[in-house]
């Protein structure tokens, strides 16, 4: 029998989470660069009920991109996407980051954007640090979002040399996420089709551990201390935000990006996060 198909690209916390809460009566295609991680959440979701098939497959590669997308039609219509797949400032080069993060992100949304049935939604997981980083020029902003996903790691601003570590070409590739959901809503849009972006905060998973342990972890740490919520987030906070996003009642919402961070970006700015001159 066909069903409609979600692909769920990161088997994370945050991935998991969001396909829990809208995955039911779906076929759910997960893929993760580390099989084990796909594999360990389809069985966790297989035994709570839903119908979850784990494969291995690499953010940054096109090729393995529309082999997921093609495993996911064998099943039915691609009517979800999630991307929740990612490596952060702490766990990976400069050069993985922009491939993975931005090119890979830009690359699946257009994918997906090509097969998405009517109706269909997609989601994607930027950050906060994306909003942390001060403005960029209109131009760049539209190159980011407009220029051809291959010649994308082309740009003048993600050179090396203009790249200062690997938490500035983080927040570039997050910024890009938001401008590339920008423009692709458009060509959702003729197909029927919505997509948006959630920008989160400091959300406990593994990828966030990482940080905590990493050589920024005292600066996460103290984010989450003085942000106005005074906590980290969880993966099911996230998912009240994309079920918001998803649903029916997310009807007119396409192309936009979603903060949820405690209120630490708004510190950041203007209240006791504010870096010191
Ligand atoms: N946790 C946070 O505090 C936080 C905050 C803001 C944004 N995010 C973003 O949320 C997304 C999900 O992260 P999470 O916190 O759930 O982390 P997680 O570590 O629980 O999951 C991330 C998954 O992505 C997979 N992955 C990494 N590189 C990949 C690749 N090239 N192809 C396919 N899969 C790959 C990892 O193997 C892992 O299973 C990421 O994009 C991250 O940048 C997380």
């Amino acid at each position: 029998m066909k069903k409609d198909v979600m692909i769920l690209t990161g088997a994370g916390q945050i991935g998991m989470a969001i396909a829990r809460r809208m995955g039911y009566g779906m076929k759910i295609v997960i893929g993760d660069k580390k099989p084990e991680n796909a594999q360990a959440i389809a069985k966790i979701m297989n035994d709570a009920g839903f119908d979850v098939e784990a494969m291995e497959m690499d953010l940054s590669s096109r090729e393995s991109i529309k082999n997921m997308i093609a495993k996911a039609q064998e099943y039915g219509d691609v009517a979800m996407l999630v991307n929740a797949a990612g490596v952060s400032p702490s766990q990976a080069p400069v050069e993985a980051i922009l491939k993975v993060d931005l090119y890979g992100t830009a690359v699946l949304l257009e994918e997906v954007g090509k097969v998405t049935k009517k109706g269909g939604v997609g989601v994607t997981i930027s950050s906060q640090s994306g909003h942390r980083m001060p403005a960029l020029t209109p131009e760049e902003d539209e190159l980011l979002a407009c220029t051809p996903s291959e010649d994308l790691l082309k740009l003048d601003i993600l050179q090396p040399e203009n790249i200062k570590d690997t938490l500035h070409a983080y927040q570039l590739a997050k910024r890009c996420n938001e401008k590339r959901v920008m423009a692709e809503s458009v060509k959702w849009g003729e197909k029927g089709a919505r997509v948006n972006s959630i920008s989160p905060g400091i959300v406990v998973t593994p990828l966030a551990i990482d940080e905590f342990n990493g050589p920024r972890g005292d600066f996460y740490k103290n984010m989450f201390a003085k942000c106005p919520a005074g906590r980290p987030g969880t993966a099911d906070e996230i998912a009240n935000v994309a079920e918001l996003l998803m649903s029916e009642k997310g009807a007119f919402i396409t192309g936009s990006d979603f903060l949820i961070d405690g209120g630490a970006t708004a510190s950041y700015f203007y209240g006791p996060l504010k870096p010191q001159e």
